[in-house]
């Protein structure tokens, strides 16, 4: 494996593919066209191999043994630990938590802080945006703590958040405002530094879901001034099984653990336990030590890009393509903001007279890979009265050319349903 610790290398969109082995796959003969990427992205080469290494020569648990295998996959995990930490702006290492994912990092949120710190009557704010991971847990923590639910409201289609209402729901009562940074239904980004100082002026923390905004654009916990990020490393070229939470230091010592079990602890009796210091005071068990270390190979992978050239080539992408399906089904409800400066690399579309189903279905055929129904957002679908859409997402690997082969697909669908697209 290349190791570049960061250093940036040319980059050319038409060779980035080339490092990724799942996308010389043909899918029912074509080749695939993989834009299902708020679902989970694909991985390079390197981060396979990363993997591959690490259960060929290092393997062994982390943070228990004298012996050389096992201070070796613990040194490899915590120097991913410190690559996490910068690559969000972070200057202490000890303030990212391995999860199992961004579901996860909002749970321990919700449970440990929220369970102890809510009482009857508080608010938790949220925005009808959010992913079920970013309203589900809080629902519970509400239920069993006599809390609150509120949400800020968008405003239509573009998925803008209605600010105007921000003065009546963001009040002295909310305890803590959970958003997300990015829509992975819509695109829409929020800005999240802006809320971070309303928040503090009412005294609430502010937790971000950044599942959809830090594989895609620079992320800066400073920057955001919150309290918490959430994120999964599988939407941004890592393994599955792997989430960060970043906390603020003085909360996250503040907190109880979430779980309880091995490495977690410092000394146990009988009928009481002390806890161990952070970080792992919040990872119970043995971690998911081989996709910790893959992860930092994942972010190396990231960085020799730049994730301000990642940005810019997925605007160009959004932009094109938004472009394109609205010149060629004139007919097509689009999704989002308008423009690709305000949303994430998500293009999401709804043609009147056949089902986002049937269109994934299709578009299955001809190789594009999309996903299609409510994507986890059944908040935000009943507000905008629809039952999904069919939206698709790019990453650093996709191409003008993908576009194109979207749009031709479409034409296909449109040809077998016909109705009501023109
Ligand atoms: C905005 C947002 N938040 C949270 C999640 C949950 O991520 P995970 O399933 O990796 O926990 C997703 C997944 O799609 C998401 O898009």
């Amino acid at each position: 494996m290349i190791k570049t610790n960061g250093k940036r290398l040319p980059f050319d969109p038409a060779a980035v593919p080339l490092d990724f082995p799942i996308l010389s796959r043909k899918i029912h003969g074509k080749p695939l066209v993989y834009l299902d990427n708020a679902a989970t992205t694909q991985k390079p080469m390197s981060v396979i191999m990363s993997m591959t290494a690490y259960y060929e020569r290092t393997n062994a648990n982390v943070h228990r043994g004298v012996h050389t295998l096992s201070q070796e996959a613990t040194s490899l995990m915590e120097e991913s630990r410190a690559r996490v930490a910068k690559f969000i702006g972070a200057d202490d290492p000890a303030t990212i938590i391995f999860t199992r994912n961004a579901t996860e990092s909002i749970n321990l949120v919700a449970f440990a802080w929220g369970r102890r710190n809510l009482k009857p009557g508080d608010e938790i704010l949220l925005t009808e945006l959010e992913h079920h991971s970013n309203v589900i847990p809080w629902q519970m923590v509400a239920r069993d703590t006599g809390a609150v639910l509120r949400f800020i409201p968008i405003t239509g289609r573009d998925g803008f958040l209605d600010l105007d209402q921000l003065p009546k729901l963001l009040t002295s009562r909310t305890k803590i405002f959970s958003i997300t940074h990015a829509s992975n239904a819509l695109g829409t980004i929020n800005p999240g530094g802006r809320f971070g100082r309303r928040a503090r002026a009412v005294g609430a923390l502010v937790l971000v879901d950044g599942a959809q905004s830090v594989p895609h654009m620079p992320v800066n916990v400073k920057a955001l001034g919150c309290d918490f990020l959430a994120f999964s490393a599988h939407k941004m070229l890592g393994p599955t099984g792997l989430g960060v939470l970043w906390g603020r230091r003085s909360l996250l010592e503040s907190m109880d653990p979430f779980m309880g079990g091995g490495d977690m602890i410092k000394e146990v009796w009988t009928d009481h336990a002390t806890w161990n210091d952070l970080p792992y005071k919040f990872e119970a068990g043995t971690p998911n030590i081989t996709g910790a270390i893959a992860f930092g190979a994942a972010i190396d992978y990231l960085e020799r890009i730049g994730m301000d050239r990642v940005r810019a080539h997925e605007i160009e992408l959004t932009g094109y393509a938004l472009q394109q399906l609205k010149e060629r089904f004139p007919g097509i409800i689009l999704y989002g903001p308008a423009d690709p400066r305000k949303r994430g690399g998500v293009v999401s579309f709804d043609l009147p007279g056949i089902h986002s189903h049937d269109v994934g279905t299709i578009l299955d055929r001809e190789g594009v890979a999309i996903r299609a129904g409510h994507h986890c957002c059944q908040v935000l679908m009943r507000k905008l009265d629809i039952s999904g859409t069919g939206p698709g997402q790019f990453s650093l690997y996709n191409t003008r050319e993908e576009v194109n082969s979207l749009v031709r697909s479409l034409e296909e669908a449109e040809r077998l349903f016909g109705a009501g697209v023109r």
